[in-house]
């Protein structure tokens, strides 16, 4: 808590001497230990040495910085400072000025000691709310971070469980999602994508099978050509994987349209929207050449793997049909490299 710490320390800048002794009694009396200054330079020279104080009493009128030159140039350097300012002049206008540029009150001399007390301990008190608002406010957004991170993570640490439970189900795309996810992060970073964006897609790859939990062993694992009924109930996974995972990523829409959107194809052939060329989200692009290429390079329970120089061949020769032709060529300048 940010209340009464360094409540013991004024500033006190008026060119008049006997003003300024008089003017620290008072304060003094308050508990205050004033630090004088004949000018405004040498308030702000002062400032420079201590650091910011919790108090700056100070006159209008003085030779060279004069008090609301120097008001400002100590709201604009401590913006913690509590400044209250000291003037003979009655003046609205002034006043207003001063209360514009930051000041948080303003006493037009002379003025009755018990007055000038209970202004200068308002205008601390103010001083002291504003610290411990933004004290409770910074406070509650490091609370509501950690929160948020640890309910991201509970997420993922779900979603691993659901990754695991798929896996189990069908031995033939064990690892896939993982190395997915891990082509498809390649090629979205050699593509441009960065942080956040990037990681969604790492997650969405990973993720993008889920709705398989739902399709019934026997097809996943059937070796040949499946039949329409079969076809279309191997197509639902990706509605089926978009609703399982609704309710968790909303913030994260990417993972959803790739869950959704990783069997289109641009040349609109694809499925479940038939989406064509752009109107499939980039994401889901990349991932589907990912998916491709790792469907390829691995054995499955219909045919053996192929070696990766002609699974990129394959994917080039079906960029611009299937696969968006930019990330194709993203993909065989990523992997036609050998790995760092
Ligand atoms: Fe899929």
């Amino acid at each position: 808590m940010p209340s009464g710490a360094g409540h013991g320390l004024c500033l006190l800048a008026d060119d008049d001497a006997d003003l300024r002794r008089s003017m620290a009694h008072v304060l003094e009396a308050m508990g205050l230990s004033c630090i004088e200054a004949a000018s405004g330079n040498e308030a702000l020279a002062i400032l420079e040495q201590t650091g910011e104080l919790p108090l700056l009493v100070s006159d209008v009128s003085m030779p060279g910085l004069d008090g609301l030159d120097l008001l400002r140039e100590v709201r604009r350097r401590y913006p913690d400072m509590a400044v209250v300012m000291l003037s003979g002049i009655r003046e609205a206008e002034m006043a207003v000025e001063c209360l514009q540029a930051g000041a948080l009150d303003y006493i037009t001399k002379p003025a009755l000691l018990g007055e000038i007390q209970s202004r200068i301990r308002r205008a601390m008190e103010k001083r002291d709310l504003l610290l411990e608002n933004r004290f409770y406010q910074q406070n509650l957004e490091r609370m509501v971070g950690q929160q948020a991170l640890r309910i991201k993570e509970m997420f993922l640490e779900g979603v691993q469980t659901l990754v695991h439970a798929l896996d189990a189900k069908d031995p033939y795309t064990r690892g896939h999602s993982t190395r997915v996810s891990h082509y498809a992060g390649r090629v979205a970073a050699r593509l441009g994508f960065t942080g956040q964006s990037l990681e969604d897609i790492r997650l969405g790859a990973a993720l993008h099978d889920i709705g398989k939990i739902g399709t019934p062993e026997a097809i996943l694992r059937k070796p040949g050509p499946l039949t329409a009924e079969e076809f279309t109930s191997i197509s639902e996974h990706t509605v089926l994987g978009e609703r399982i995972l609704a309710p968790l990523v909303r913030e994260n829409p990417t993972v959803l349209s790739i869950v959704r959107s990783h069997h289109e194809r641009v040349d609109g052939e694809g499925f479940p929207d038939r989406l064509e060329g752009s109107r499939i989200p980039w994401a889901a692009r990349i991932v589907a050449v990912a998916d491709a290429f790792d469907a390829m390079t691995t054995d499955r329970s219909y045919r053996a793997s192929l070696p990766p120089a002609s699974a990129l061949a394959e994917l080039a020769s079906h960029a611009g049909s299937h696969f968006d032709a930019e990330v194709v060529a993203a993909f065989r300048r990523e992997f036609a490299e050998p790995e760092t």
